[in-house]
């Protein structure tokens, strides 16, 4: 198994709780990105959108992924955006196995209605803007996701599905 795992996909793919129950069935470390950033700069990712804008999030969302690469036995959830920036995708590919979890945009609304306020780039949305807006957003961050080493579908996913496709690997 590679040193380290990168789960990626959308926001409310699943990649937090999945990545917590894998990382502890494979007996790795569990980081989580964005909370790695929001420890490091001591205030949380919409504060941070706020206050110095997307474009600094993903610098530091590019300097934590690069510092994390000299470390081993990692499981990452990585941001939903990460992997569209910067050539991470590449990165990442070069420097782990990825995962991508798809969802159809329909199943990521559900997930996301009630998670608005946390998340900078959809708060305030209806429940028609946040399809809209994941529909069009999804299309153009999958050219990135579908370079992943694997791609598994999200609905009803099991952590041991991961650990599997892992050891298969
Ligand atoms: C973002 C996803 C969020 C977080 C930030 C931007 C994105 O992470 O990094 O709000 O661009 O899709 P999650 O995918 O963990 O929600």
């Amino acid at each position: 198994m590679k040193a380290r795992i990168f789960l990626i996909g959308f926001m409310g793919s699943g990649k937090s709780t999945l990545g917590l129950k894998l990382a502890s069935l494979i007996g790795y470390q569990f980081i989580d990105m964005d909370h790695f950033i929001e420890e490091t700069a001591e205030m949380s990712v919409p504060e941070i959108f706020n206050e110095h804008g997307e474009e600094v999030f993903r610098k530091w969302e590019y300097d934590i992924l690069h510092e994390l690469c000299n470390k081993e036995n990692l499981v990452i959830a990585t941001g939903g955006g990460a992997p569209c920036h910067s050539q991470l995708m590449d990165f990442m590919n070069a420097n782990g196995t990825t995962i991508y979890i798809y969802l159809p945009p329909e199943a990521l609304t559900d997930r996301l209605i009630h998670s608005r306020t946390e998340r900078p780039l959809i708060k305030g949305k209806s429940e028609s803007e946040l399809l809209d807006f994941i529909t069009t957003l999804l299309e153009t961050r999958e050219k990135f996701y579908r370079q992943a080493e694997f791609i598994v579908n999200g609905i009803n996913l099991r952590s041991a599905e991961l650990a599997k496709i892992l050891k298969e690997s």
